[in-house]
């Protein structure tokens, strides 16, 4: 099975399996990643389920657009490498992504 890269905001790292078709915000949450809210469980409303994507990881995502740019501009912590969770889908091309969850607002 694929693997997501993931780390913590106290910086612990872990590898975890990652099904094909869940998203990101998902997975993590599956996998117990209990910092991550993602209090409107994937709608694309709250910004909750914000993720820093390793810059070399970037150009393998498809760019933000519409409603998900819209609410990382509402984030004070939005960086180049900002991505709400919820709306990547996992892929298997994706095999071996890594993020790390964004501080909280
Ligand atoms: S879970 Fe709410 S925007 Fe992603």
């Amino acid at each position: 099975m694929p693997v997501l890269n993931v780390t913590t905001r106290d910086g612990e790292s872990r590898q975890i399996e990652a099904a094909v078709g869940r998203s990101v915000m998902e997975i993590l949450r599956d996998a117990g990643f209990d910092e991550l809210v993602a209090m409107c469980g994937g709608a694309c409303s709250c910004a909750t389920c914000h993720v820093y994507v390793h810059a070399d990881h970037l150009g393998r995502l498809a760019p933000v657009q519409g409603a998900e740019n819209d609410l990382l501009d509402s984030s004070e912590h939005r960086q180049a490498d900002s991505r709400l969770s919820c709306q990547l889908r996992f892929a298997a091309e994706l095999d071996g992504l890594s993020v790390t969850i964004a501080p909280e607002d």
